[in-house]
């Protein structure tokens, strides 16, 4: 060891020769297509592997940690990790807390029930329908149906199994994730058509940073237009989503 790296890990640098920065992301990571623990017990995912391209673009190392959904932004306010990459809708609610990127993902909101069991939209009235807690899906209920009962659970696929189970009627979550159900779950059929309503489901999905880390917002930014442009965005998507 030379002088220089002596005095620098005295004073608590850390010289190795890969990336100059780490940035710290999490995620509630039951939430196929976009984040999943897999049988290897690692993070896996759309949002993972563009959170890796991102990261190779700025030349940082990337890590996740996995915590609930509703806990996700409290948790980037006091600072245990630099950004929330979740499959989160951006909403003018959530903007008054976070800074958000620009979107990486188109996003609407489909209901999934037993196939045969409910005949329409119509049929929710007054049946139980579980979703995430702190989601845009428990919001959309919650002020839109009023006449729908609200299930939270802490993950999706509890309420799937749930679902399944028959002790709630309906599930209620983004298009993508409810495509990964259905394929998955033959018994299952979408209820009615899309919902894209702006207004709780926003303009898409965006990673959130704190507010004042406009620093990391420009770079993540920068670097989503980057894999935009070159094509790895679109590798990705092709990854993760049934065209
Ligand atoms: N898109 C919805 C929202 O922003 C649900 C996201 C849930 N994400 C997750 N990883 N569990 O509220």
């Amino acid at each position: 060891m030379n002088k220089i790296v002596i005095a620098a890990l005295l004073a608590g640098f850390s010289l190795s020769a890969g990336a100059s920065q780490t940035i710290r992301f999490a995620a509630e990571a039951s939430y196929p297509p976009f984040e999943f623990i897999d049988a290897d017990n690692k993070i896996q995912g759309f949002d993972v592997d563009l959170a890796n391209a991102l990261c190779h673009e700025i030349d940082a190392d990337c890590t996740f940690t996995n915590q609930a959904f509703d806990s996700l932004i409290p948790s980037l306010k006091f600072r245990r990790f630099d950004a929330v990459m979740s499959g989160m809708d951006i909403t003018p609610e959530r903007e008054k807390q976070v800074l958000f990127t620009q979107p990486y993902y188109d996003n609407s909101a489909l209901f999934i029930a037993q196939k045969g069991k409910l005949a329409n939209m119509d049929a929710l009235k007054g049946k139980r329908v579980g979703v995430q807690n702190g989601t845009t899906h428990q919001k959309y209920i919650g002020e839109k149906l009023p006449d729908v009962k609200v299930v939270p659970y802490d993950s999706y696929q509890n309420a799937v199994l749930d679902l399944k189970n028959g002790r709630i009627d309906a599930v209620f979550g983004d298009t993508a994730v409810v495509n990964e159900w259905l394929k998955n779950n033959q018994e299952l059929a979408p209820l009615g058509e899309k919902v894209t309503d702006k207004t709780y489901f926003g303009n898409g999905l965006g990673i959130a940073v704190r507010q004042g880390n406009s620093e990391l917002q420009s770079k993540l930014n920068a670097a989503l237009d980057k894999v935009k442009a070159n094509g790895t965005y679109k590798t990705l998507y092709s990854k993760w989503f049934q065209q």
